[in-house]
């Protein structure tokens, strides 16, 4: 959930540091610092509750300069949001500070022991008892190195840690069930460490993925930048390298006004790459690795959006393929000991690949001797690495924190694989048959962005209401819940997503002329879905209908009513009627003046439980 940086080379560390902070926002923001060894030879640290900019306002007319350093962005777990409780915690006396992702389950425990041994406390994070365990072990006689494998052993719970040491320049990072990236450049003996590989996008050209309980080794020695060992101290092989792949362009939002909006308008050429890539690209291999995959009954673990792009993707798999499929949330799934059978296929998405949750459900299947695919976007994260197979969607990096491209993707990437296995493999005449589709779900949605005024209007009439209710039936009913979280996640307003059919039994009691419901309606139950709009209707609720174009009935009974377009492309209309929530949602949360990219409470990878 927190950001980490860390810099070590020749150019100035905290600007690099604070660069890559700025980019990693997006995951956690409620305070930030950095610390680093400054050209007299002093361990410094700044931190700031509130966002980066308030951080970057403090040390901007200091004259700083400094060749290591490390810096984080925090999202509260244990301890209130003060400047306290940021990151990093340091220990002057010795030249240590830290940073961490994560949470520390047993940090009361280790708090107590290390208080009796006469360590002191400064805030009230989980995330000090490291650096408490690091000064004890300084203090009896380990080197830094030592002090940070005997701290990590300590530790419960999933966490990555960053460690800077004064007397060396070092950092040294380690994780467990966390995502950490190491990175490099040669040619300018730069050497970078982070929790996300975009925050070294430009910077270094080589990537390094560590597996768990891998150390890092920072170091300054031109010819050995970077080393990993095993926590017995031996070097470790246990990571995965590749040439950095991904740019970064400091311009990326161009005209659009936020992240949200930009990555709801790359959909259109996203489809289009994707078909490319699945069809005559790279993808073509994975996917036929998943098509000879197990798969007696599939079971579908994601989590928030993911886990809705999952539930039409089992409708593919239902009714295309008739796979008996099992969706389930993946905080669910973990604790509840499913029937798993060694035939099933275990199938994960993920936008990050780094969700906690998601990533325990798949730890969870591996060890009942499930193999596993995912259909993910970051390739190289810790769900990319753990899975038997990966079908990447190729969203690109997805800033915003309310997913929608992801969701496009990977619902289209599912799509994929449903119509392959279907087939028996992919021929010219499948490949034919699925381009022209995609494509023109690409031109039916461009049609929709194109109608952005029109959603805003009605968005205009609406945005003041007191709740929404997002009804569809069949394979609309995802896509509804999927609106109602875009809304209420980005304009903190409250929204439910329902089966049409269910609103009876309980929920409408609430139905009044202040609830909205946004019905989306498609030619499948076409007309028990309008009578279920009329109950709403009956009880003086504000109609929205995203429905089928040219419906007199529509008209009549809705307040707004927006025409679609499912004409030969019924079977993947869920795709475009779920763009106009985007879009309503978008707009509704600007006339309310909510911060659209990164929503209060919220970070974009869940790396906690
Ligand atoms: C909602 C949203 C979240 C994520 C969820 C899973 O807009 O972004 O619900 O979908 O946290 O994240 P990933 O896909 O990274 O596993």
């Amino acid at each position: 959930m927190c950001g980490i940086v860390g810099h070590l080379g020749p150019k100035n560390s905290v600007d690099v540091v604070l660069e890559g902070l700025k980019r990693l926002e997006y995951r956690g923001y409620d305070s930030a610092g950095v610390s680093f060894i400054s050209s007299s030879n002093d361990l410094m640290m700044y931190k700031k509750k509130g966002k980066i900019e308030n951080l970057i306002n403090e040390i901007k007319d200091k004259d700083i300069s400094a060749r290591s350093c490390i810096g984080h962005t925090r999202w509260a777990t244990h301890g209130g949001v003060t400047d306290n409780n940021a990151h990093p915690h340091i220990c002057e006396e010795m030249g240590i500070a830290m940073v961490h992702n994560g949470i520390i389950e047993n940090a009361g425990e280790l708090r107590e022991f290390l208080t009796k041994e006469g360590i002191q406390f400064k805030s009230e994070t989980d995330s000090e008892t490291f650096l408490g365990l690091l000064i004890y072990h300084v203090r009896n006689g380990k080197n830094i190195k030592d002090a940070v494998i005997e701290s990590f052993k300590k530790i419960h719970g999933f966490s990555a840690f960053v460690v800077l040491n004064k007397e060396t320049s070092e950092i040294f990072s380690i994780k467990k069930g966390a995502p950490l990236v190491c990175g490099m450049n040669e040619v300018n003996s730069e050497v970078l460490v982070s929790s996300d590989p975009y925050a070294l996008a430009g910077i270094a050209d080589k990537i390094y993925f560590p597996e768990d309980e891998v150390l890092c080794h920072l170091s300054a020695a031109n010819s050995n930048l970077l080393n990993f060992y095993e926590l017995d101290g031996t070097k470790s092989k246990r990571y995965m390298s590749k040439k950095q792949s991904m740019t970064h362009d400091p311009a990326a939002k161009g005209d659009f006004e936020h992240y949200m909006l930009k990555e709801i308008y790359e959909q259109p050429e996203l489809i289009r790459s994707l078909t490319q890539f699945y069809f005559q690209g790279e993808g073509k291999e994975s996917l036929e690795a998943a098509v000879d995959l197990p798969r007696k009954n599939l079971h579908i673990s994601a989590c928030g959006t993911a886990y809705y792009a999952g539930l039409v993707i089992k409708d593919f798999f239902e009714q295309i393929n008739r796979i008996p499929c099992r969706p389930e949330i993946a905080s669910e799934f973990r604790y509840r000991n499913p029937i798993l059978d060694k035939e099933d296929l275990a199938l994960f998405i993920s936008q990050s690949g780094e969700t906690a949750d998601t990533l325990a459900a798949q730890e969870l299947c591996k060890k009942s001797g499930l193999k596993s695919l995912s259909i993910v976007n970051t390739e190289g994260s810790t769900l990319y690495r753990d899975c038997d197979v990966n079908l990447l969607i190729r969203a690109g990096v997805e800033i915003g924190v309310a997913s929608t491209k992801a969701f496009t993707q990977q619902v289209l990437t599912g799509r994929t694989l449903s119509a392959v296995i279907q087939n028996k493999g992919m021929d010219d005449n499948l490949r034919n048959t699925l381009s022209q589709k995609y494509t023109l779900l690409a031109e039916r949605i461009e049609e929709l962005l194109d109608r952005s005024d029109e959603i805003k209007a009605v968005a205009g009439e609406i945005y003041r209401n007191k709740g929404f209710f997002y009804t569809g039936r069949g394979v609309y009913y995802p896509i509804a819940l999927e609106g109602a979280l875009k809304l209420k996640e980005i304009a903190y307003v409250h929204a439910e997503g329902y089966a049409a059919g269910e609103l009876k039994h309980g929920p409408i009691a609430l139905i009044d002329e202040e609830k909205v419901n946004v019905a989306l309606v498609g030619p499948e139950l076409y007309e028990k879905t309008v009578s279920n709009i009329q109950e709403i209707k009956a009880r003086k609720g504000k109609i929205v209908t995203i429905g089928p174009e040219g419906k007199k009935d529509l008209e009549e009974i809705s307040d707004y009513y927006i025409p679609i377009n499912f004409d030969g492309l019924e079977e993947l209309s869920p795709l475009y009627i779920n763009v106009v929530n985007q879009l309503l949602a978008y707009h509704i949360a600007k006339f309310l003046g909510t911060d659209i990219d990164k929503p209060r409470n919220l970070a974009k990878s869940v790396t906690v439980e």
